[in-house]
């Protein structure tokens, strides 16, 4: 009997799944790329749609393409009235990321294509898909609190338009660019839990709704993109900045992880924190409130320092100032993790095209550790 090549420490970590040419993670130097391209480039020049047809088609649009597929996306971000009447039977209490995952489940049923698996509707199903995500969320949060979902602008970009739908009235360029910046950030992050997921999915050729689906399922966890709400609350919890001293120190003698920081792949800054600590920063002073960048960046001074003491040099994370920006924002804080999703279709929908371009059905083994060769016992004789 041939036996698996064992795993190392378990949880799949640096054991390299597959070839990918969507994005690149440099842990020890702190290099994120997408595409060939810097996120640091990205983020500084670059806007969400764009690096949507960067993911989608490997390369940046010309104005004409961009264009294109703006009108595109503009004509399929409304979410059909049967979406509607479900999301308007949940319970008012759901909590958003169920709701999400539920929604984006039950969308298949109104896609034209839904019998249609080549990889060319799959292609036009991720662009539908994609459009749909922000009015999803954004029509979950006013149904729940008892308003009437808002149809969404033919002229506003993916964030202005999301923050319109979700607060009725249009956002200020500087709020719709720190969304638009976030959006760029958390498009895509190579093989992470919920890209591995709808690429597992996908490859049994499951439709895209269905790995689509299976991402949000795993994105929902506190230890993957459920941390950025968990980091508001902890913010929140301590309240001022000189408690935080010793809610860190109780926290790390008791051998609790702090939400927000440390990283599977990172060992240095996770550049996109880099990004997120600015904005925060900028958002509080221009509101007159740094109270929560203040918090969050005593928590980081001081968990760095105790890390790198106990030669274990964690950092801060894409979701530790993640939190404090949408919190400037005035975004709900469980709807921090349905943001994430409105960024992240963009990579899963990438890699779910690449998948099916080079389909082959994942399927690992296990490392075998219990018993072998027992005797069935009549159940009286147990
Ligand atoms: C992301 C995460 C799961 C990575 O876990 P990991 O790969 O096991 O992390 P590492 O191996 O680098 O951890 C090294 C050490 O730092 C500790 N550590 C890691 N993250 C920590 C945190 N957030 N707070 C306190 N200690 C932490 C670990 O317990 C480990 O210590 P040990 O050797 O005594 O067990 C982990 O850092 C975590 O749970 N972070 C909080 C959740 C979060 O922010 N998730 C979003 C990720 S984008």
């Amino acid at each position: 009997m041939s036996k698996p090549a064992s795993t190392s420490g378990g949880g799949l970590r640096d054991v390299v799944a597959a070839p990918s040419s969507i994005c690149y993670i440099d842990g020890e130097k702190g290099i994120l790329i997408y595409r060939g391209y810097n996120i640091h480039e990205l983020a500084e020049h670059s806007t969400f749609e764009e690096v949507i047809y960067l993911l989608w088609h490997g390369r940046l649009p010309k104005r004409g393409e961009l264009d294109e597929m703006n009108a595109a996306l503009a004509a399929n971000r409304s979410i059909p009235a049967g979406l509607i009447a479900l999301l308007k039977a949940f319970p008012r209490d759901a909590v958003p990321m169920d709701a999400l995952r539920t929604a984006i489940s039950a969308l298949v049923f109104y896609d034209p294509e839904r019998d249609d698996n080549s990889l060319e509707a799959a292609s036009r199903k991720a662009l539908r898909l994609t459009a749909k995500f922000g009015t999803v969320v954004a029509a979950i949060d006013r149904i729940r609190k008892g308003k009437e979902p808002l149809d969404p602008k033919p002229g506003l970009s993916t964030a202005a338009n999301f923050l319109y739908m979700l607060n009725g009235e249009e956002p200020m360029d500087v709020e719709a660019r720190a969304l638009d910046i976030a959006l760029i950030l958390h498009a895509d992050h190579e093989f992470n839990a919920s890209t591995f997921a709808a690429r597992v999915t996908v490859a049994t050729l499951a439709d895209l709704y269905a790995s689509i689906t299976s991402a949000i399922g795993a994105l929902s966890g506190p230890l993957h993109g459920g941390a950025n709400e968990q980091v508001m609350k902890m913010l929140m919890q301590i309240a001022s900045v000189e408690k935080v001293d010793s809610y860190v120190q109780e926290k790390l003698t008791s051998g609790q992880k702090i939400m927000g920081i440390g990283h599977a792949v990172y060992h240095t800054e996770d550049p996109r924190a880099t990004h997120l600590r600015k904005m925060s920063r900028e958002l509080g002073i221009r509101q007159g409130e740094t109270k929560w960048f203040d918090i969050s960046h005593r928590i980081e001074g001081i968990i760095v320092e105790e890390m790198t003491r106990k030669g274990k040099p964690i950092r801060a994370n894409v979701d530790f100032y993640s939190a404090s920006t949408y919190y400037m924002l005035g975004i709900p804080i469980d709807l921090y993790t349905p943001i994430f999703a409105v960024s992240r279709i963009s990579g899963w929908t990438a890699h779910v095209l690449e998948q099916l371009g080079n389909n082959k059905l994942i399927r690992p083994r296990s490392e075998y550790t219990g018993e072998m060769d027992l005797k069935y016992i009549p159940i009286e004789q147990r």
